[in-house]
């Protein structure tokens, strides 16, 4: 029997999980106002970071006593930061679900060798926060962009702990509700939700943090792109925009226009609306196929960014060689781009359903899935 391909395609079939697709009003005619050629340290160059650094924290609801910095080397590098200039202090925990957040565990234990207890669970599943201990400081990934599985809220973490938490929001923010009061480090790069370019990250500290970065030296050096003190004093200048080294303006002017167009979406809320609609799209998909689940076990866990996919049919005797055939013909149809799972999880398709992502392309594609399914399931 000849299996139908569907009649339309997405009109934009970016679906990656980083760099996500960009804003639908994105054209590079909107990043003419960039002040290009012009040093970061002119008046210019200062108000657009600065911009950058104030309309983060209108729209994410960030505290007015928290500092928000844009740093160098993206989310990579903010968390790097974070783990390099605050751990050691006392113990910590390391906690990890998929790969990032296993990446994280790795450089404590082993490249810093700090005392740490690990907690992890496999992929698809999630550690229990209400089973660690806060008084230790906490090292955690929200949204595991790898294995689409979330934090469901921050109610398991004490407001009063005498650890801190830190945190890799990187595909959480701007499309999951963050709990300021419960958070002291949050780090997030611009390539991921709001569909910025990528090499610039931003780092989150509360107070407490910041206490933490004046009371406290690592035995081990810190290279000057990590520094966040000067003679144990916040070097506040990094918190207004003045950052450590150059950044790109042009990356600059397209978080600003990302920024904005959040705000015309209706800000945090309405992104959390948009990304909650193209994840239950596909939620709603799964339901009604008997071949295809979501990876994340519990749906209070289930990712409404990064939404990642398992195969279930029993005619599949190799998994990774099927998903991945799926993802390509996906992408030679022109249906999808980029939804193969990432390299270390589990054989299937991730879908990146953050809000710059339309619900009508998500629609539009997913009979495409279906149509990729038949197709690979009949060839073999
Ligand atoms: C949870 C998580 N942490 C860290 C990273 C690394 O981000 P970047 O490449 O922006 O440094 C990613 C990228 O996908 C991620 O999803």
């Amino acid at each position: 029997m000849a299996i139908e391909a569907p009649a339309t395609r997405p009109a934009n079939p970016r679906f990656s999980s980083g760099p996500c697709a960009k804003p639908p009003v994105f054209t590079l005619d909107r990043l003419s106002d960039a002040a290009l050629g012009r040093s970061h340290r002119a008046a210019i160059g200062k108000a657009k970071l600065k911009d950058a650094i104030e309309n983060t924290r209108e729209i994410l609801g960030v505290p007015a006593d928290y500092h928000i910095g844009i740093v160098p080397a993206s989310d990579t590098g903010a968390m790097e930061m974070a783990m390099w200039s605050l751990l050691g202090a006392r113990k910590a925990t390391m906690v990890a679900w998929e790969s990032f957040g296993s990446g994280w565990v790795t450089d404590v234990v082993k490249q810093l060798k700090i005392d740490a207890e690990v907690k992890t669970a496999d992929y698809g599943d999630i550690v229990d926060l209400a089973s660690l201990d806060f008084d230790t400081d906490v090292v955690f990934t929200w949204n595991g962009t790898t294995s689409g599985v979330r934090v469901p809220n921050g109610d398991a973490i004490p407001a009063s702990r005498e650890g801190l938490t830190i945190c890799d929001a990187t595909s959480a923010a701007f499309a999951m509700d963050l709990p300021w009061d419960k958070l002291d480090v949050t780090t997030f790069s611009w390539q991921k939700v709001l569909g910025g370019e990528a090499a610039h990250g931003m780092i989150i500290l509360s107070p407490r943090a910041v206490e933490r970065l004046e009371s406290y030296t690592p035995a081990w050096p810190l290279p000057k792109i990590f520094r966040l003190t000067k003679g144990g004093k916040l070097i506040d200048g990094i918190f207004r925009g003045e950052t450590i080294n150059t950044p790109s303006m042009l990356a600059v002017e397209d978080y600003l226009q990302a920024l904005e167009w959040a705000k015309s979406v209706g800000g945090l809320k309405g992104l959390i609306a948009r990304a909650d609609a193209n994840a239950q799209a596909i939620h709603d998909f799964c339901a009604a196929k008997p071949w295809i689940a979501n990876l994340a076990n519990d749906p209070a866990t289930a990712s409404n960014t990064s939404v990642c996919l398992k195969f279930t049919d029993d005619r599949i005797t190799d998994g990774a060689a099927f998903a991945k055939a799926v993802a390509k013909r996906m992408e030679n149809e022109g249906a999808a781009l980029d939804i193969g799972a990432y390299r270390d999880a589990p054989a299937g398709l991730r879908i990146w359903c953050g809000g710059t992502v339309e619900t009508s392309d998500i629609e539009a594609m997913l009979p495409w899935l279906e149509y990729a399914f038949e197709t690979e399931i009949a060839a073999l």
